[in-house]
């Protein structure tokens, strides 16, 4: 993976480096977003899925649990490992490939489903992954995306989260808004079925400096930020201070996209 651009860089720096701090124990270990999805989509005869970012395999492992053929595929080496060892702890069978979303290798419709939960907002080109993942799709197969979002017609609130993200993990690009989603899925050939927005609790600052590992001076940074957030930011993430811990509800989308029988 030599071609890589400079965001693509950044992430895999970035996951490499964290890669222990999303096994266990990581709030994305819960995946009832991802059973929840999961359920709208149109059964198919074929059960071969292509979890894209898969880091370390909370989404993926549930399908495989499932009875799903999954293949994980994710930027970071380190982040596959860790998705490996998940997989041979709970004595499932996966398949694991290195490459970037915006470039899927395999041949047109190899897949019935493609899932993407939690990474859309690190990739640099979301419009080539919605057409890769389109292009991998059989006819009447699912794209499935959860990712973090800021509801459309909110630049404010959008633009003091994305400087808090930006600061917090250097290798967050841009949340896409549900606009954006659609306009990507359209362009596709993609026709959304549904898309929903959920608070999702960032429960603790310090645990989430932690997982990102926030330099010293960009938590000062972030803290100024979170003093001076704009009421528009404080009511739309309900921003708040629960026993000492800073809090904010993410609005997390849940996107399923079918891609229609030629
Ligand atoms: C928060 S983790 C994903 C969590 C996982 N999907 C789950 O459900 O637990 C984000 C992942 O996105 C991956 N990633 C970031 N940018 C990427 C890109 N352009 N292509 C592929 N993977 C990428 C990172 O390496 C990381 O493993």
């Amino acid at each position: 993976m030599s071609d890589l651009d400079p965001i693509q860089r950044s992430s895999q720096r970035q996951f490499d480096q964290q890669s222990q701090r999303y096994s266990q124990g990581h709030i994305l270990a819960d995946t009832a977003d991802v059973a929840a999805l999961v359920k709208r989509v149109p059964p198919l005869a074929g059960r071969r899925a292509l979890d894209v970012a898969a880091g370390a395999g909370h989404t993926g492992l549930f399908l495989a649990a499932q009875g799903w053929q999954v293949t994980l595929a994710d930027i970071s080496s380190a982040m596959l490992e860790r998705a490996t060892e998940a997989a041979s702890a709970r004595g499932l069978s996966v398949f694991t490939r290195q490459h970037p979303a915006e470039s899927l290798p395999y041949p047109d419709g190899s897949f019935d489903l493609v899932t993407c939960r939690v990474a859309a907002h690190h990739f640099s080109d979301v419009g080539a992954f919605v057409r890769e993942s389109a292009r991998v799709l059989v006819g009447g197969g699912s794209l499935a995306v959860i990712d973090g979002t800021v509801e459309d017609e909110q630049p404010e609130a959008d633009s003091w989260i994305h400087s808090i993200e930006k600061l917090r993990d250097p290798s967050h690009h841009r949340f896409v808004n549900p606009r954006s989603w659609r306009e990507h899925c359209q362009a596709a050939g993609l026709r959304v079925e549904y898309l929903a927005l959920q608070p999702f609790l960032q429960p603790d600052l310090n645990w989430y400096f932690e997982t990102a590992g926030t330099s010293a001076e960009n938590r000062q940074a972030v803290l100024k930020l979170i003093e001076s957030a704009p009421q528009s930011a404080r009511d739309l993430f309900r921003l708040q201070t629960i026993d000492g811990k800073i809090t904010w509800q993410w609005q997390r989308m849940s996107l399923l996209a079918i891609k229609p029988l030629a």
